[in-house]
């Protein structure tokens, strides 16, 4: 009996010891590339979680990036990683897309997102579902669809920003409701002020607990997260449902030409997959492009000359108008010079988006290592952003370095849109929305920063006690 219980013991102990031998040392036919897989489970991402400055690197990259150099392993999350700081395996990544990489995002991602959301398919259903998004937000559709919306909300917020003098308002989320607003509209004639139950209030809920830990029990943010989703789409749902009963009244909206296509025999679209897209597009919509204002507005707080030589280029545009009220015109937008020298360099410095990741679906061997099957390489966007030997002087905010032609070579120097047959739909949007509304700030308005303001990396950019800002309008 005794003797049964030793053996026992020791059969668990060599399990284990086992186990933890082979998490320190992954099964490999080839050469791993270097670097450590921490603890068993839970690896190294407490230390990639680590909040750290805005204006420095992730402190886990450099340190690993100094000691194994630019391609190193580690573990996150769970899983065996590959950290990928190398423009050249970048690069190589965006190529194989849906060959040796697929997209990947970790299982309560997804869980959020919806199990059928885009990033999950790969090749002519990828295309095709693209295809459709563009169909809202391509440059000619923006032109076409969105540009009128987009400025007339715009010019509604930051009047009502004003108005409200001395009273703060905070960027980020004041931004977001002008974008939701307007693009809520556009997508599905959506009108949280008219509406029963609200949508905006729902997705708030849903923001709170997307970085959290994926525990789905009542009180914990994760579970919020969850619920928040759920009557979110539920809204969305019952629109489409009231749709459905009135067909004949035709909203000319996306969501009418979503719909259509639902109808039609070879379709592999589905009402809910609709319902889901709906969901993901608004909010990946007025998150990014949030984040992307406040960024520039904080930027542009320190800097008062380009403050001074983006006013220049907006008079600029009012003298040229016969009328200095009207719309701002896709050939002006088209103009705007300085301004999109403005916008790169906010995205550049901002990197929104920390990391991209990408699951191995055959062993992959580069640089005489070998990346495993079923492993998973993150691209580090912001390592390439902030390399000296690419950008002078990286840390800067330096609009003038986009006057040079050497920036201008697509993904391998730029890639806070992703890259590839994955490159963001959304990058004309968020910089059309952005280079309407430093229109109206700095030819209508002043401002002044009166509170908050700490921006850190966790890794993803956070704005823990907001950015508010003091707007009043600019006498001339
Ligand atoms: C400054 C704002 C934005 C930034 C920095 C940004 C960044 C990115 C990045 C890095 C990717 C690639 C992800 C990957 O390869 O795994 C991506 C994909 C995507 N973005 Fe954006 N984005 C922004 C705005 C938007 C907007 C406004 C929309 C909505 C129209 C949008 C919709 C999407 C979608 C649907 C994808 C998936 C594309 C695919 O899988 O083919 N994004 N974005
Ligand atoms: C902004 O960056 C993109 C991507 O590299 C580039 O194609 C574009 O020409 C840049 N625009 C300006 C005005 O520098």
């Amino acid at each position: 009996m005794w003797e049964a219980f030793l053996c026992l013991i020791s059969l668990f102990v060599i399990w284990v010891s086992h186990w933890v031998y082979r998490w320190v040392h992954p099964k490999c036919n080839g050469q791993l590339p270097p670097g450590s897989m921490g603890w068993p489970v839970i690896g190294e991402t407490i230390d990639y979680f680590l909040p750290h400055s805005l204006y420095d690197l992730s402190p886990f990259i450099t340190k690993r990036m100094t000691r194994y150099g630019s391609l190193f392993r580690t573990s996150l999350i769970g899983q065996r990683v590959v950290v990928s700081t190398d423009p050249e395996l970048n690069h190589y990544i965006f190529q194989q897309e849906g060959k040796l990489f697929q997209c990947w995002y970790t299982e309560s991602f997804f869980k959020i997102l919806g199990q059928q959301s885009l990033m999950e398919h790969q090749g002519v259903i990828h295309k095709y579902l693209k295809g459709l998004i563009l169909n809202l937000v391509s440059p000619e559709n923006l032109k076409q669809k969105l540009l009128h919306e987009m400025d007339s909300t715009t010019r509604k917020f930051l009047h009502s920003w004003a108005n409200c003098y001395p009273t703060s308002v905070d960027v980020k989320e004041e931004s977001a409701n002008m974008i939701f607003e307007c693009f809520a509209k556009k997508l599905l004639s959506y009108e949280e002020s008219k509406a029963s139950k609200k949508l905006m209030e729902n997705y708030k809920a849903f923001m709170d607990g997307l970085m959290s830990f994926p525990l789905n029990i009542p009180g914990t943010a994760y579970h919020a997260c969850l619920k928040g989703r759920e009557n979110a789409m539920k809204v969305i749902r019952d629109i489409v449902n009231e749709r459905k009963l009135a067909s004949k009244n035709l909203h000319h909206d996306f969501l009418d030409h979503l719909l259509e296509e639902v109808k039609k025999e070879e379709t592999i679209l589905s009402e809910e997959f609709v319902i889901s897209m709906v969901f993901v597009l608004l909010f990946a919509t007025y998150e990014t492009t949030s984040a992307a204002i406040a960024i520039a507005i904080h930027f542009l707080s320190d800097h008062p000359s380009i403050v001074a030589e983006l006013t220049k280029e907006h008079e600029g545009i009012l003298q040229a108008r016969e009328n200095e009220e009207s719309e701002i015109t896709w050939e002006e937008y088209k103009s705007m010079t300085f301004t999109h020298m403005v916008i790169n360099e906010t995205i550049r410095l901002a990197n929104i988006v920390p990391g991209i990741f990408r699951r191995v679906t055959k062993d992959v061997h580069i640089k005489g290592y070998t990346i495993p099957e079923g492993w998973i390489v993150v691209v580090c966007p912001s390592v390439l952003h902030l390399d000296p030997t690419k950008y002078k002087d990286p840390f800067a905010f330096n609009p003038w370095r986009w006057e040079g032609p050497e920036l201008h070579a697509g993904s391998k120097n730029f890639m806070a849109f992703g890259g590839g047959v994955r490159l963001c739909v959304g990058a004309h949007f968020a910089k059309l929305q952005m280079a309407i509304f430093l229109h109206y700030l700095v030819t209508k308005y002043r401002w002044t920063n009166v509170k908050g303001g700490d921006i850190i990396r966790r890794p993803g950019l956070a704005f823990p006690n907001g950015l508010h800002i003091q707007v009043s309008k600019r006498h001339k």
